[in-house]
């Protein structure tokens, strides 16, 4: 039997590089569910040498459940709305000089801010950085089982507050709109979640975490700041550096994520990005 898909995984067991399959033909459903599989499985995939415009990526991104839009109406595509845009170039094709989405410099995890955060965020990039602009991840299943026996239990029963207005204010960003902020208020998740499919525990936070519900502010970000300090260690980080063409997918429920700096007043670098919906989590 030939291979649905071809699976490179990297040798630490976080991310893979998938061949032998193109995201804009019409995937059968065994090898859409060998992708599925692989995501859950490797938790970051590469598809390279992909050649998507915005309908194939929206239709490839769909198999896998309802797109949610982006509460930043300003990075929807104007006539695909289930489409982001986040990149230095306008519409005429100029450089803007400056990196669009801040939030995305520092570490997070998709809407976590809202009640049912992103399950997987599926990015193709059409202008591509020379120097800088890779895309971090760290794997937060192994984060926290790498944590001592005690740490686990301390945290196990915490639950954190995420809170988009907050998150604005710490990557220091447009502040957010009233609109924005009755779309999102704060909300309170699980600071340590299980996967649904694996059952695998991971440290859930980011920067749209603000701090520890119940807990005093001060404590509650020195936590937080301190697990980020922990998970982002090189040994739990997949660095992406993107070739043209490149396709990059992630599961949210255990990782984030975050854009290494680049030049935004000579670079091009743009996204497109799809969201799928994920659960509340628990
Ligand atoms: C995102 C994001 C990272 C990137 O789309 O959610 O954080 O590399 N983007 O642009
Ligand atoms: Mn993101």
């Amino acid at each position: 039997m030939s291979e649905l898909i071809e699976i490179k995984a990297e040798t630490t067991g976080f991310g893979a590089e998938i061949g032998g399959v193109d995201l804009g033909s019409e995937i059968s459903d065994e090898a859409f569910a060998a992708i599925r599989a692989a995501i859950v499985k490797h938790k970051v995939l590469v598809f390279r040498e992909q050649h998507l415009d915005d309908d194939k990526h929206l239709a490839f991104a769909q198999r896998f459940g309802p797109l949610e839009g982006h509460i930043n109406r300003s990075s929807r595509h104007s006539d695909l709305p289930k489409i982001q845009i986040f990149g230095n170039v306008d519409g005429d094709g100029n450089i803007i000089g400056y990196h669009p989405e801040k939030g995305t410099l520092v570490w997070h995890t998709d809407k976590s801010y809202v009640a049912t955060p992103s399950l997987f965020t599926i990015l193709r990039s059409p202008a591509v950085a020379r120097q800088g602009g890779d895309t971090l991840f760290a794997d937060m299943v192994r984060a926290y089982e790498d944590l001592d026996a005690a740490e686990q239990t301390r945290l196990d029963g915490l639950r954190a507050v995420h809170d988009w207005k907050r998150s604005r204010e710490k990557s220091d960003e447009r502040a957010a709109t009233a609109d924005e902020i009755a779309a999102a208020p704060p909300v309170d998740h699980p600071l340590i979640r299980t996967h649904p499919e694996t059952k695998a525990r991971a440290i859930y936070m980011g920067n749209h975490a603000s701090h520890i519900l119940d807990w005093d502010q001060g404590d509650g970000e020195a936590l937080l700041a301190a697990l980020e300090r922990h998970a982002t260690q090189e040994k739990y980080v997949y660095r992406h550096q993107w070739r043209d063409n490149d396709v990059l997918m992630w599961d949210n429920r255990c990782t984030i994520h975050c854009v290494t700096g680049y030049d935004a007043a000579k670079e091009r670098r743009v996204v497109h990005r799809a969201v799928v919906q994920g659960d509340v989590p628990v």
